[in-house]
């Protein structure tokens, strides 16, 4: 009931672009662990200056975030750092699933080595499970994640697949980055996604955020990616397993931040917290210089309705881009939905 009474007040706070706030976020992503057992090319945390150190949340630290914020409908558990090396990761899930929150979470599933630890996983009430599988080929995978382990990561799918038997939770997909690496491999990794059976393939093109401007990651040419992605569009046509290629083709032009002075909502809507409670506005943050406050030291409601959140709110309204990050955003897409919607009423 609270959840739901939150929704209703949240949409309305903005239409009324209002910068306090009585409703509290809809979505968190929480960051449970950052340690990690992959050093990949395109992941902030293995960048020279990134300025977090490697830690985990405590349980009883993880308790005070889901009580602090009732209001949580969906959650992703993971942030810069491989979420099944947490210790009581299990017991998070639970206990965010038996206060009624939907859960997904990215994971190299590397840790997935045995069948009972895939049981464990498909049976810890986890919604969807986002596989990170960038390519079919082991030496471009250890190129992308620094790791000599493609075919763990293969052997784990198959385990999981396997554990998850003919129910349909979790969710099993593939998150796949589109890289200057990989763009060549689109369609082996329809293939490969088809064959595990993995119920979603989902490419993603590779968010450059501010500070990879010249690492080579990101696809040299787009029209080759372009091209390439119509033309295993085609070449797939039947294969088995879904997937976003359709998508992505058709809103091509909107990889980035759209031209123009849109609001982003995100913080009407959202916020990531890091394992040491800094709270940030979305994912797109991988600095802790971009805190709004730290969740373990301060009540939750002082931070989200604090004087640097209000300044946000009324920046973000006016569609001003208020941080680097925010140029390069690649998830604007939810924003410009709900901008339609509010137009109607405001604008
Ligand atoms: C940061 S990881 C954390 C979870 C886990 N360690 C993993 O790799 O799945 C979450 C997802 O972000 C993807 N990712 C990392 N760097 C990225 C980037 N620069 N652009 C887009 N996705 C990225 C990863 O491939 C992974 O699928
Ligand atoms: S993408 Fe995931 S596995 Fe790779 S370094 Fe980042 S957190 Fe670790
Ligand atoms: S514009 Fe993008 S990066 Fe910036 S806060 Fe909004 S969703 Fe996050």
């Amino acid at each position: 009931m609270r959840k739901k009474i939150n929704k209703i007040l949240g949409k309305a706070e903005i239409v009324l672009g209002r910068k306090k706030l009585l409703a509290l976020p809809r979505y968190v992503q929480l960051e449970p662990t950052s340690r990690c057992n992959q050093e990949c090319i395109m992941c902030p945390r293995n960048e020279a200056d990134y300025d977090s150190d490697f830690g985990d949340m405590s349980y009883e630290n993880y308790l005070r975030v889901l009580d602090e914020i009732p209001t949580i409908e969906n959650m992703q558990i993971n942030g810069l750092g491989e979420p099944l090396l947490h210790p009581r990761i299990f017991d998070m899930i639970k206990e965010a699933k038996r206060r009624g929150i939907t859960l997904s979470m990215n994971s190299n599933v590397i840790w997935v080595d045995t069948p009972k630890k895939a049981q464990k996983l498909v049976e810890s009430g986890l919604d969807i499970l986002k596989v990170s599988m960038d390519t079919t080929d082991s030496k471009v995978y250890d190129e992308i994640r620094q790791s000599d382990t493609y075919d763990k990561a293969v052997a784990a799918v198959k385990l999981i697949v396997q554990a998850r038997g003919c129910k349909h939770e979790p969710q099993i997909w593939f998150n796949s980055v589109i890289l200057q690496q990989n763009y060549k491999d689109i369609g082996n990794i329809l293939k490969l996604g088809s064959e595990l059976g993995v119920d979603l393939v989902r490419f993603k093109p590779v968010d450059t955020f501010d500070i990879y401007k010249d690492k080579g990651i990101k696809v040299a040419s787009q029209e080759d990616l372009f091209y390439e992605m119509k033309k295993v569009l085609s070449e797939f046509r039947d294969v088995k397993v879904k997937h976003n290629l359709g998508d992505l083709i058709n809103n091509f032009s909107n990889y980035s931040r759209p031209e123009g002075d849109y609001p982003c909502f995100s913080p009407w809507l959202e916020v990531y917290i890091q394992y040491y409670g800094g709270v940030r506005l979305c994912c797109e943050f991988y600095s802790k210089k971009y805190d709004v406050g730290n969740i373990f030291r301060e009540n939750f409601k002082d931070i989200w309705n604090g004087e640097k959140m209000q300044k946000i709110r009324h920046d973000f309204w006016k569609g001003k881009l208020g941080f680097p990050v925010c140029a390069t955003c690649n998830r604007f897409g939810r924003n410009m939905e709900i901008y339609k919607k509010v137009k109607k009423f405001k604008f």
